[in-house]
């Protein structure tokens, strides 16, 4: 039998890797919208492509207001433009009115809404300024707070939000980023509250990612990545599609009696509740 040859992700397997059912995945969100931020990069900008792929139509929300719209002409079907980008800061509770009122404007409804913008700054505890505690708190957790409250209203019957915590929300344990872990465990805490509250209309739950292969921890893996990966059952680095086909996921019909819950997505690099 041939030996296997390296993948393009320098990984030598005699398994499938799954890019090829990735890049084709779909569902069907044909007229439903969805409202993503963090959308210029990573699972936001996975995110906006596979609803877009699937029949959505998309509103993108960054603070890189040009990155956010080269990625809405990039995912967008020229024949069928269904896309619109707006400058936006997850610090300020009056872009996230902004947003939802120009999303409703131009697309008439709103059916999911995914808040992926998030920081994720190194300090330690013992050097951390309450300056870069507050920030991180307030992009991150606060940010998603006001999206949320200024969508609820909008969300149509049905509809579903899926929040971005993260395996540390449920570890605990995020050496040099106690502020980012707390935000993220605090999200799977608002996601049980808002499931209760907004039931039966709306289904509310997050996605928890392991490490993902994207610009925000780029930093990390310039050093961490192989110590990482040996500790990955599937033995790679997960990456910003697999994170976006659970969201959507999430919000399909196929998810109709899911609601409350933060699915990990770490390729068995924890496993637990
Ligand atoms: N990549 C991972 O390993 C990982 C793991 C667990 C959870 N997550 C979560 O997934 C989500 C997406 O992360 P990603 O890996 O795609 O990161 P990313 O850095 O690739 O993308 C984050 C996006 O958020 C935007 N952003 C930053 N600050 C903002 C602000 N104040 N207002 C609006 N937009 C802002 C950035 O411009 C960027 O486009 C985040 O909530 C992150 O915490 C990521």
């Amino acid at each position: 039998m041939a030996a296997a040859a390296p993948d393009k992700h320098g990984t030598t397997s005699t398994t499938r890797t799954p890019d090829t059912g990735l890049a084709q995945a779909r569902f069907d969100f044909s007229a439903r919208v969805v409202l993503v931020t963090g959308a210029a990069s990573g699972i936001g900008r996975a995110t906006a492509a596979l609803f877009r792929r699937s029949g959505a139509s998309v509103m993108l929300g960054d603070i890189r207001a040009d990155a956010a719209e080269a990625v809405a002409r990039d995912i967008d079907d020229a024949d069928d433009p269904r896309t619109l980008s707006m400058g936006y800061d997850a610090a300020v509770a009056a872009d996230a009115q902004a947003l939802v009122d120009a999303c409703v404007h131009r697309f008439g409804r709103l059916d999911y809404l995914v808040p992926a913008a998030a920081i994720y700054e190194d300090q330690r505890v013992d050097g951390m300024t309450a300056a870069q505690w507050e920030h991180t708190i307030t992009v991150n957790l606060n940010g998603v707070f006001h999206l949320v409250r200024s969508a609820i209203d909008h969300l149509a019957d049905g509809g579903s939000i899926v929040l971005l915590s993260s395996m540390s929300g449920h570890t605990g344990g995020s050496v040099e980023h106690a502020h980012y872990g707390a935000t993220k465990g605090a999200l799977v805490s608002l996601t049980r509250t808002l499931a209760r509250e907004l039931g039966p209309r709306v289904r509310v739950n997050a996605v928890s990612p392991g490490v993902i292969d994207s610009p925000m921890v780029a930093r990390k893996l310039a050093t961490g990545a192989d110590e990482v990966i040996r500790n990955t059952p599937l033995a790679r680095l997960g990456r910003p599609e697999e994170v976006a086909s659970l969201i959507a996921f999430l919000c399909s019909d196929a998810a109709s009696f899911i609601t409350g819950e933060a699915v990990l997505v770490t390729g068995g690099l924890f496993m637990g509740g």
